[in-house]
């Protein structure tokens, strides 16, 4: 254990927490990543192999925790604490298996635990009663856990090579389908899927507040059927509907695509919900802007052209922007999530999060450019502002 490296970090870490706003998206990003210095500074390297090789078991039981729906309790106690007798009380699940549990949960954070076997509530306790914690712990876990454990196998199958396509993906290998026909055979766990994506950025900043928007809203024609922005793969219209409050109908119509089993069911004021697939050609023509957030990582290169040029089709070169919202990996020190979030959406549809190399690469290869590229933190998804390359 180097000591003059952990005290550097140490200081460094107090530097950020006094002279850093710790609301601005970037000193937050700092200090996790110095934190995670620290812990790994802190740690023998034969520590730090044993906690990545026992984070499965956590998850497992956190999956096994939120579905007894045992955080609801602690909450609803919050202050007093439950015992695993009142537990398993409630849950019907053997004392014994809750201890086990629960002792999981108090090490990573999740409850707190003063006195034996009594669980208290914390604040991350609230956030796993809340959809991005409740649901999307199951549905995340039920959708990935059987292809990531199969994952060395594929590859090792497929002599490592990168997979590219969506058909041959390792979900599809591993239970013959891939993430979107298996929510869709899965009725509870697409609803638990729709339900996480309309969750899992709350408390973060929009895309709106991020982008100038008002580089769409200038210049953006009025006329009652002018169409301002197209949500495509906007799931439940979460996006739309944030956008609209916030400007209301300053713009122009504001239209949410989805497939039509998730757009059919979604009515939200001031929004037009429409059936429609990607792979076909856009029958919006000349909007404002067309808007994927979270629809490219999803795919391979190849079915990512088929979906632009789709839009590139119903674009007014001149007029028509694509705004895009995905992480945009750094060169060095990609952070932990995002550099996982990759491998997960390689498993599960060879999609892929892309460096800015790769996106610059991507667009240039059905006839688009970046204009620029929008971001408040290194851990947030970027805006990409795409038009046509008009230029011989
Ligand atoms: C990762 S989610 C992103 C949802 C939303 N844009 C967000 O960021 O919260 C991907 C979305 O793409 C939709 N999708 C999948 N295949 C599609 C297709 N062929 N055409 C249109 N939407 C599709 C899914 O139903 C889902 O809502």
């Amino acid at each position: 254990m180097a000591t003059t490296s952990i005290l550097s970090l140490a200081d460094k870490i107090k530097k950020e927490t006094t002279h850093g706003s710790l609301s601005s998206g970037h000193s937050h990003a700092r200090l996790l990543q110095l934190v995670d210095e620290l812990k790994l500074a802190v740690e023998t390297p034969t520590e730090t192999i044993l906690r990545l090789i026992y984070q499965p078991p956590e998850n497992a039981a956190l999956r096994t925790v939120v579905d007894l729906a045992i955080f609801p309790l602690l909450v609803e106690r919050a202050g007093k604490g439950v015992s695993a007798t009142e537990i398993s009380m409630c849950t019907g699940a053997e004392r014994d298996l809750i201890v086990r549990l629960m002792r999981v949960m108090t090490s990573l954070g999740l409850c707190a635990s003063f006195k034996p076997e009594v669980y208290y509530a914390t604040e991350k306790s609230i956030t796993l009663t809340q959809p991005i914690g409740r649901d999307g712990v199951q549905c995340i876990y039920d959708l990935t856990a059987p292809t990531l454990s199969k994952l060395s196998e594929y590859l090792r199958q497929h002599n490592y090579t990168n997979p590219k396509e969506y058909s041959a993906c390792p979900m599809q290998w591993t239970i013959g389908q891939s993430q979107f026909e298996w929510l869709a055979k899965n009725t509870q766990h697409q609803a638990l899927f729709n339900s996480y994506m309309s969750s899992r950025r709350e408390g973060r900043p929009n895309w709106f507040d991020v982008y100038p928007v008002e580089r769409l809203m200038d210049g953006a024609i009025h006329h009652s059927e002018a169409v301002f922005l197209v949500d495509i793969g906007g799931n439940q219209g979460h996006d739309l509907v944030k956008l609209h409050a916030r400007f209301l109908n300053a713009s122009g119509r504001l239209i949410l695509q989805d497939i039509p089993e998730i757009a059919s069911s979604v009515k939200r004021p001031g929004i037009e919900a429409m059936g429609y697939s990607f792979f076909d050609p856009q029958p919006i023509k000349g909007a404002r802007a067309y808007y994927f957030r979270a629809i490219f990582h999803d795919w391979p290169d190849r079915i990512c052209q088929k979906i632009l040029l789709n839009t590139v089709s119903a674009m007014d070169p001149r007029y028509s922007r694509i705004i895009i919202v995905d992480f945009v990996l750094s060169d060095t020190n990609v952070p932990r999530m995002q550099s996982a979030m990759d491998i997960q959406m390689m498993s599960i549809g060879a999609g892929v999060e892309r460096s800015k190399r790769q996106w610059v690469d991507l667009l240039a290869s059905v006839g688009l450019k970046v204009n620029g590229i929008w971001n408040t933190s290194p851990g947030m998804e970027s805006i990409i502002e795409v038009v046509p390359d008009l230029t011989e």
